[in-house]
């Protein structure tokens, strides 16, 4: 089977190359690689994330599935006080730890190679940020958006983003099975982005 960016193994040989993505007014530049989502460009369905989370100094965040970590490290600049950063794809989350050393977030921020969020632990994050694979199939998003939940303090937000055409109703449907306070936040582009509570 070929491997996708969502596989654990990638086959296509490594190609580190940087990229820039300017974002709330940040300029940024990545390292980036083939064999992992979006890897040329910033994803629209990122950037809308990002433009409609509320990072709050010093809070603790969840990024699910980081790819090579553009929303763990603009989290981190915006001034978040501890930063998970993890992905299936080994290859994206190495990506993302140099990102975040190269931004001066280490002593915030870590990425590892995780199987989604249950090995995480309960209960410690304020936000969780979901940019799922949706080509990953239902089975993997639906355990992302519960292991994610799980993460969540009382009172945490999970925002999550996909495009309008692949399935958002279903998607809340299932954040509404683990959180409160289901809504769409913001639309824009052909995505739209849902946030959701944890009681
Ligand atoms: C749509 S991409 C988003 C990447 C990044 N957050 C971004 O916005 O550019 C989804 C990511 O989830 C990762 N992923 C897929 N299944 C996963 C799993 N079971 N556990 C952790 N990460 C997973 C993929 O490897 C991919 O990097």
């Amino acid at each position: 089977m070929p491997a996708h960016y969502f596989s654990r193994t990638q086959t296509v040989p490594s190609q580190p190359f940087e990229i820039r993505a300017t974002v709330r007014g940040r300029d940024v530049r990545l390292m980036s690689d083939r064999g992992v989502f979006s890897a040329t460009r910033l994803d629209r369905g990122t950037r809308l994330l990002l433009e409609t989370a509320e990072f709050r100094p010093g809070e603790a965040v969840l990024d699910l599935g980081c790819g090579y970590g553009v929303v763990g490290v603009f989290a981190g600049l915006e001034g978040a006080g501890q930063v998970v950063m993890v992905d299936i794809n080994p290859r994206a989350a190495g990506l993302a730890h140099r990102n975040l050393e190269a931004h001066g977030l280490a002593e915030v921020a870590l990425a590892m190679v995780a199987d989604g969020a249950s090995a995480l632990g309960c209960a410690w994050a304020d936000t969780c940020l979901l940019n799922p694979p949706i080509r990953a199939g239902r089975e993997v998003v639906r355990s992302l958006i519960e292991g994610g939940g799980g993460c969540l303090k009382p009172g945490g937000r999970l925002l999550l983003v996909a495009r309008t055409s692949q399935g958002v109703k279903s998607l809340a449907k299932v954040m509404t099975e683990c959180l409160s306070q289901v809504e769409e936040v913001a639309k824009g582009g052909g995505f739209r982005v849902l946030g959701g509570t944890a009681s």
